[in-house]
């Protein structure tokens, strides 16, 4: 009996499919990953084998993050006669973002169907090699072959530089991040009520003086992105497959740009002051429909996020305004909200005649804004009648409620700065387990669900160091939440591969939350 029971444990190891089972230590965890017998070595002479001009910029994303993350400067070249790290397109792959990795001691291939399915294994292997032995000049990355595929199209962040303007160079390093997890979408807040931070050019006050201030220091120096910056981080993204999306919102959270021109303020209330644009005056609409043209120009994702969120919070001297009250009688709006929902209405279809789509929070899934050409972000966790009702209205929507999506809100029970709901808060593991599946009526509704997305806002953010906080390692468990299936997801089997994370966290900076132990790093108060 005690040999049988050897002899089937050594039957076990020596299987290839039990090997399948070690974790291979990538995040997010890819679909299939079998381990094989040897590695592969890599140093400053392992070529970068680029067979398509279209990959070029891949292979170059690749190696400055080799450079940053290992410091090992590798050369692109069209052929070599040593073993390489290849970069293929093929029509073998099904799925626009799918990618197969074969690492053999004769080279590494990385495969796609597309730029995308390309670009996704190559941070796979960048992760291999990140978590892999670093022995002298020489990194030895174990055999493995990868077959792999995203469960969402759409792994957002969404991030609030209104409240607290960060900069362009942590941005760049935000998109590193993302890309590094797969991540493929940018909602760049960048109007609200502390800061506009998007220069335009036909209204030079709106970033010179809607631009002075932050959450927390209202006197801060004008800070803003010119348009010329603005290309720049779209351009940076774009080559980590990225997409940015502006939100431009409206007609609430305008505070910042009724400071620059306060002859479009529809007023506010006592909490917010001038925090609306004053949808009964008609030169309000051609004034945004220019800023949003000059906008859409700068951001080639033909995509514009209208906000449309929490307009009650300042709506009350709309019912004084005589504009608004010839506007009601001329359509027959019965109350504010379709006051509201006509504004929107209106906005909109500026930004439909520029061919780009319009995105708006959950508000607005009450409306009756084109299917084919809205997005809705279900944000208000404690009303999931909202989602149920933009699903049941037919619109594409991406899922990013407050309980478990919003970084802003702490990680720890202990944590004594950001948010909590009724004692609620947005732990690593409740990040990683957020279930869609259990949030839908039925299976038709899944088409619907374009992915997932985390938003950092920031009326508690005083420091670069706190934005890490906040972020990681959350932005992790956010990644594998939005591409792993959630039948594949563990959130032990995760654990075990973050803590090589946060090795790397450790080696770049990052001023991160260590789940495990965390008095390494201190909530950062100010
Ligand atoms: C929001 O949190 N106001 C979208």
């Amino acid at each position: 009996m005690k040999k049988v029971f050897l002899f089937l444990l050594v039957a076990l190891f020596c299987n290839p499919h039990i090997l399948a089972q070690e974790s291979v230590p990538i995040i997010p965890l890819p679909i299939e990953a079998e381990k094989k017998e040897g590695a592969f070595q890599i140093d400053i002479h392992t070529p970068l084998l680029v067979s398509s001009p279209i990959l070029k910029d891949i292979a170059h994303y690749f190696r400055t993050e080799m450079l940053r993350l290992k410091s090992m400067p590798l050369t692109i070249q069209k052929e070599a006669s040593v073993p390489a790290i290849s970069f293929e397109l093929t029509d073998d792959i099904q799925g626009e973002e799918a990618y197969e990795i074969g690492v053999e001691m004769e080279g590494v291939t990385l495969k796609g169907s597309t730029p995308e399915g390309v670009f996704n294994a190559a941070v796979s292997v960048l992760q291999l090699i990140t978590n892999s032995q670093h022995t002298g000049e020489k990194i030895q990355i174990d055999n493995w072959k990868i077959k792999d595929k995203p469960h969402y199209k759409w792994r957002g962040l969404m991030l609030d530089e209104s409240r607290f303007f960060m900069g362009k160079e942590k941005v760049k390093s935000i998109l590193d991040w993302m890309a590094f997890y797969k991540l493929n979408r940018f909602h760049w807040h960048l109007t609200d009520e502390s800061g506009w931070r998007i220069e335009i050019k036909k209204y030079p006050k709106l970033a010179l003086i809607g631009g002075i201030g932050n959450h927390n220091d209202p006197e801060k120096p004008a800070a803003y992105y010119t348009q010329k910056e603005i290309e720049e981080i779209v351009d940076y993204a774009a080559k980590r497959n990225i997409t940015v999306i502006p939100e431009i919102d409206m007609p609430g959270h305008a505070t910042a740009a009724n400071r620059a021109y306060p002859q479009y303020s529809g007023g506010g209330s006592e909490k917010y002051p001038e925090f609306t644009f004053d949808p009964g005056n008609p030169e309000t609409y051609t004034y945004l429909t220019h800023i949003l043209r000059e906008t859409n120009v700068l951001f080639p994702s033909n995509m514009i996020h209208l906000g449309g969120d929490e307009v009650s919070f300042g709506s009350e001297k709309w019912k004084e305004n005589e504009g608004i009250q010839q506007l009601m009688a001329k359509y027959g709006l019965e109350n504010l909200n379709e006051v509201e929902y006509h504004f929107m209405k209106q906005m909109a279809d500026s930004v439909y005649k520029m061919n780009a789509k319009v995105l708006v929070w959950d508000e607005l899934a009450a409306s009756d804004l084109p299917r084919d050409k809205t997005i809705i972000y279900w944000w208000r966790h404690d009303k999931p009648q909202q989602l149920q009702l933009a699903l049941e209205k037919g619109y594409q929507t991406v899922l990013c409620p407050r309980l478990p999506y919003y970084f802003d809100f702490v990680q720890d029970s202990v944590h004594r700065i950001g948010r909590k709901w009724d004692g609620g808060y947005n732990s690593l593991q409740d990040v990683y387990s957020f279930s869609a599946d259990s949030l839908l009526k039925n299976k038709d509704q899944l088409s619907l669900i374009k992915g997932i997305q985390a938003n950092l806002w920031a009326e508690t953010i005083t420091s670069l160091n706190r934005v890490d906080y906040l972020l990681f390692p959350r932005l992790a468990a956010l990644a594998e939440a939005t591409w792993t299936p959630e039948e594949n997801r563990s959130f032990t089997a995760f654990e075990d591969r973050l803590k090589l994370h946060l090795e790397l966290y450790r080696a770049q900076r990052v001023y991160f939350y260590n789940p495990f132990n965390p008095q390494e790093t201190p909530e950062p108060v100010f």
